[in-house]
């Protein structure tokens, strides 16, 4: 449909590692903004960053909890990505910029939450590209907000913690520790990659957990199965195999490539096993920062829409970042759709329109919950989830993990939080504890095979409030 080659002119001009460590919440974001939008005269070969005419204002109101209307009362919907920015669904277009930030010169950053970079607009249907910068009225100073997340040192060599893991393995936590050889040849910064980077805290997930209100949303979590795991449906095994993200902070990549190769052998009954390039989205993608990190939502949703991604042999796995987009511009390209956070409104409507509209509306980040994922889960397939890691996660080693919170008694800095991106495979119950199943891309020698579980219900790390789905055109 689209021009191939010129996607790849575009990526060779402009490099795709860039920082967006904004933080801007939801408080910030909503609210009237005006739009400032160019021609929409564009392809996906556009180059937005670059970009700096805008001929045409929109002005739409974003209200929670993911409405969003425009000047001429037309409703649609928005949500944020993260703490990063926002995206806006309305009178058939798609709007999407990350947030805006300074740096001083002695490096420190301030979200300016009230204007966006410039981003990115078409048609839902991917026609008439443009470019726009979105400004939010009635704010005229920059909020002063600060990052204050830390890069691990990249000098200093990771050191697996004998503490923490003496700790775990002689208490009653539910889960063992293992110390990891591997692990220790990377640098303290790379560990930090490997778990999502140092600009990926976030703080204020909210979720629904496993509290259900109304009887439609009873009825459907007893009428779900009790266990399920994708890699054995009546014998079948739709996950493809555990990767090795290695030193750079990919995860987000693998746990979208991930969720598209299990839905691809999902709605071909298993025959189409394409590997697909996580190095394609380090390399090319503008809506990610390479090994720096990233969000499931712009790769598997966005990304995957709007430019698509290609298999591992058309950009195999590097594991670094390269100054050029270094994918095979001859590969056929696949594509995604209808992508969106899982996510449930709150039950003002009726039980029967619950169960009628349920899996239609859009999700919004914020909304996610226990049975939307289930939900989805069994229904769709594979979906990525970002969750917090804490140091205790990294020595995983089987059984149903939980984060002890006592770790802090070992020197942990809180600063050095971030968020990783997983592939959920399935949950299921044991001795009455519920749990999710994830495959994580640390390697099969890490955890359960390459797998882990983690406590379902409670929202643990996090992990029940950021989960997207999306569909795929198998070709
Ligand atoms: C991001 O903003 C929130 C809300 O303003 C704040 O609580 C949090 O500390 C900020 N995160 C970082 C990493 O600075
Ligand atoms: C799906 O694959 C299985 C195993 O190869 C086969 O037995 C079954 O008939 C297939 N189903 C369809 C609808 O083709
Ligand atoms: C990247 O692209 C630029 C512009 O075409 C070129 O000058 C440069 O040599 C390329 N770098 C690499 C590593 O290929």
């Amino acid at each position: 449909m689209w021009p191939l080659g010129a996607l790849f002119a575009l990526a060779l001009v402009t490099p795709s590692i860039a920082d967006t460590p904004a933080n801007c919440t939801f408080e910030d974001i909503a609210g009237t903004w005006n739009f400032y939008e160019g021609l929409p005269v564009g392809d996906e070969t556009i180059s937005c960053p670059d970009h700096n005419a805008f001929d045409k204002k929109f002005s739409v109101l974003l209200e929670y909890p993911d409405t969003a209307q425009d000047m001429f009362g037309n409703l649609g919907t928005w949500t944020i990505i993260y703490n990063q920015g926002f995206e806006v669904r309305i009178m058939g277009r798609v709007y999407f910029a990350f947030s805006d930030y300074s740096t001083s010169a002695s490096g420190e950053v301030t979200s300016l939450c009230h204007q966006t970079r410039v981003g990115w607009t078409h048609d839902v249907t991917g026609h008439n590209w443009a470019c726009f910068r979105g400004h939010k009225t009635g704010v005229t100073a920059a909020p002063s907000k600060h990052m204050m997340v830390r890069e691990a040192s990249d000098k200093v060599m990771h050191k697996n913690s004998r503490e923490i893991i003496k700790y775990i393995n002689g208490g009653d936590f539910g889960w063992k520790a293992a110390f990891y050889p591997e692990h220790e040849r990377f640098t303290r910064k790379e560990m930090q990659r490997r778990s999502g980077g140092h600009l990926s805290r976030v703080y204020g997930l909210t979720s629904r957990g496993d509290r259900y209100t109304t009887v439609s949303e009873q009825l459907e979590m007893d009428r779900l199965p009790r266990e399920w795991d994708w890699r054995n449906v009546d014998g079948v095994n739709y996950v493809s195999p555990v990767r090795n993200q290695g030193a750079c902070g990919s995860c987000y990549a693998f746990a979208s490539m991930g969720a598209l190769e299990a839905r691809v052998r999902i709605l071909t009954n298993n025959t189409r096993r394409s590997v697909f390039s996580p190095q394609d989205i380090v390399s090319c993608s503008e809506f990610s920062q390479g090994c720096s990190g990233g969000f499931p939502y712009l790769i598997a949703g966005k990304y995957g829409m709007d430019y698509g991604v290609v298999v591992e042999a058309c950009n195999p796995y590097m594991g670094k970042d390269t100054e050029n987009c270094t994918t095979d511009e001859t590969c056929r390209r696949v594509y995604t759709y209808h992508y969106k956070y899982v996510g449930d409104h709150d039950t003002i409507i009726t039980p029967i329109i619950t169960i009628i509209t349920a899996t239609t509306i859009p999700g919004f980040f914020g909304g996610c919950s226990e049975l939307g994922m289930m939900r989805t889960l069994v229904k769709k397939g594979p979906l990525p989830v970002g969750f917090e890691v804490y140091p205790d996660f990294q020595s995983y080693k089987g059984g149903i993990y939980r984060h002890v919170t006592e770790t802090r008694q070992f020197g942990f800095d809180p600063l050095e939080l971030t968020n990783h991106a997983v592939l959920l495979v399935g949950y299921g119950v044991e001795n009455g504890k519920k749990y999710w199943i994830v495959k994580n891309s640390w390697g099969e020698g890490w955890g359960e095979k390459g797998f882990f579980r983690i406590e379902r219900g409670n929202d643990m790390c996090g992990f029940e409030s950021m989960a997207v789905d999306f569909d795929v055109s198998p070709y």
